[in-house]
């Protein structure tokens, strides 16, 4: 397949103001992983500004020198290619360090004065990013300190802005959630918050709107007329990983649905926005969300499933069952794998059940939504006595191999009619050549652009915790209840399957094997 010619709707971007990005946790995983790799890679492509510098704040004490040497190691360890000699030190120049206490005012005064001293050195406004990575437990206090020392708003002593941007997860239910807004939004404007959800990064979420709005195929087919039913499977090869204290208190739910996969579906779900501001789209998903059909305590039992995994073989290697994990208590009653069944109570969707599924341990790590339709009446080809033809489906894999299927029916050349289910297949490697970016390249550059449409607003966030509170609470009770197991490496529990084939229905994934690098000529 060959990528199309120039005529591209291009979306013109500026580059960034100046400015500081202040990473709290900068000697955490996080920012180790993925924060300090993706500036490094931003700064490489020439897209941040000459007098951009990253300050790192956190207890553990350290010299700017040592910061740098941390920041190289973690570039060699995670960014591919590394850290390259040549512009290394150019990088280098800009990284500092700021030991301090979440909870210290002084140090957040030090902080300060750090920031404006470095401003004025290079000339350049106080405009700040100030990035939480850290535990959410201090997420409020490192938002007030940074109120009550005036840096959330440098406007009133020197010319910039500040902006607050927050991993997830954000809150444990409705109320801790609102508490949380409540307490962020005492020092920063909705407008200088953005609650990161790196799912909104990746290059193929962010094409559902354009494949569903920038194309006349598609729209009109997209509503309870002509789809039987959307799947949405988020299913990850790996565990817990060292991530076991934070997994247990967390599960499935909290970690992957109430974000990662409300998103999904609320991109799938939502109407057209009559413009692509960040709050014209993210108006329409608040609207999805706030249509699902709630899920009383009665049809959580039949509606939804959650499950751990036990031990198993992942890639060919032994894998110990969740339990097991480090970190994990012995006596676990935490989900690591939920599937439900949900509806979007409106004109577009009524009736049409939409299946969500994640679990971790599963048999491939295979990010997809499949778009079922109808399937066509049972006369001509589809009046065979051995049974109904295969629907048309349109699946978007989102990773790895992404891309787009699209099942059709076609004849099978010869005589006599044989009529065969055929994929076209559009893969982004193969069209575009390379790896997709990294999400938190996108996202850290929007936020220092002030562009929001790919952060989670405050009710978006607060609708999504809406629909999920009372299933957590429905399984919290039921917590005696025998949480089903599966085997690590498996598709998950029986009972997800047996919950999707009551209503006649399979799950069904459309990966594809890895994609040939290179533009297809
Ligand atoms: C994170 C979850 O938000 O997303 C992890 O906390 C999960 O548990 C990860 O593994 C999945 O992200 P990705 O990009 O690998 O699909």
């Amino acid at each position: 397949m060959v990528a199309g010619n120039a005529q591209e709707a291009v979306v013109r971007r500026d580059s960034p103001e100046p400015f500081t990005l202040v990473i709290f946790g900068a000697s955490g995983d996080l920012a180790a992983r993925k924060l300090l790799p993706a500036v490094y890679r931003l700064f490489r492509q020439g897209l941040l500004p000459e007098q951009f510098a990253v300050v790192g704040f956190a207890r553990t004490a350290m010299t700017d020198d040592a910061f740098r040497e941390e920041v190289r190691q973690a570039l060699d360890r995670f960014t591919p290619g590394k850290a390259a000699a040549a512009d290394w030190p150019q990088f280098a120049s800009r990284l500092f360090y700021h030991r301090g206490d979440y909870s210290d005012a002084a140090g957040f005064a030090a902080l300060r004065a750090r920031l404006e001293a470095l401003a004025a050195s290079r000339h350049a406004p106080c405009n700040t990013l100030f990035y939480l990575a850290t535990p959410p437990t201090v997420f409020a206090p490192i938002a007030e300190q940074i109120r009550a020392c005036g840096l959330s708003a440098p406007g009133e002593r020197c010319d910039g802005w500040a902006r607050l941007v927050i991993e997830k997860p954000f809150g444990r239910d409705l109320a801790s959630a609102r508490a949380l807004n409540a307490h962020i939004r005492n020092a920063f404007a909705e407008d200088r918050i953005f609650r990161i959800d790196h799912y909104l990064g990746k290059e193929t979420v962010q094409n559902i709107l354009v494949l569903r709005f920038a194309n006349a195929l598609f729209e009109p087919l997209w509503n309870h007329k002509y789809v039987d039913h959307v799947q949405i499977t988020v299913a990850e090869t790996v565990g817990v990983e060292q991530r076991g204290p934070y997994y247990d208190q967390a599960g499935a739910l909290r970690d992957m649905v109430q974000n990662h996969l409300m998103h999904l579906l609320s991109l799938v779900g939502m109407e057209a926005p009559n413009s692509v501001d960040s709050d014209t789209v993210r108006s329409e998903k608040v609207k999805v969300l706030k249509a699902l059909r709630p899920m009383p305590r009665a049809c959580v039992a039949s509606n939804l499933v959650r499950a751990q995994y036990g031990a198993g073989e992942v890639a060919g290697q032994p894998v110990p069952g969740y339990r097991a994990e480090p970190g994990v208590a012995p006596d676990s009653i935490t989900e690591t794998y939920v599937a439900f069944k949900t509806f979007i109570e409106n004109w577009r969707w009524a009736g049409v059940p939409f299946y969500l599924r994640t679990g971790k341990r599963l048999a491939a790590r295979v990010t997809e939504i499949g778009i079922h339709f109808k399937p066509v009446p049972q006369v001509l080809f589809n009046a065979a006595p051995f049974g109904p033809m295969a629907p048309n489906v349109l699946a978007l894999r989102i990773q790895p191999n992404e891309g787009i299927s699209l099942q059709f029916q076609v004849k099978r050349p010869g005589a006599g009619v044989r009529i065969e289910p055929f994929r076209m297949d559009f893969g982004y490697a193969a069209a575009f050549g390379g790896e997709p970016p990294e999400a938190y390249e996108r996202l850290l550059l929007d936020a220092a652009l002030g562009d929001s449409t790919l952060f989670t607003r405050s009710d978006e966030v607060e609708a999504a915790w809406a629909f999920l509170t009372p299933i957590l609470y429905t399984c919290a009770e039921d917590q005696f209840a025998a949480l089903p197991t599966y085997r690590a490496g498996s598709w998950g529990p029986k009972e997800a399957d047996a919950m999707i084939e009551a209503d006649g229905r399979q799950w069904t994934v459309f990966k594809r094997p890895a994609a040939r690098k290179g533009r297809e000529g």
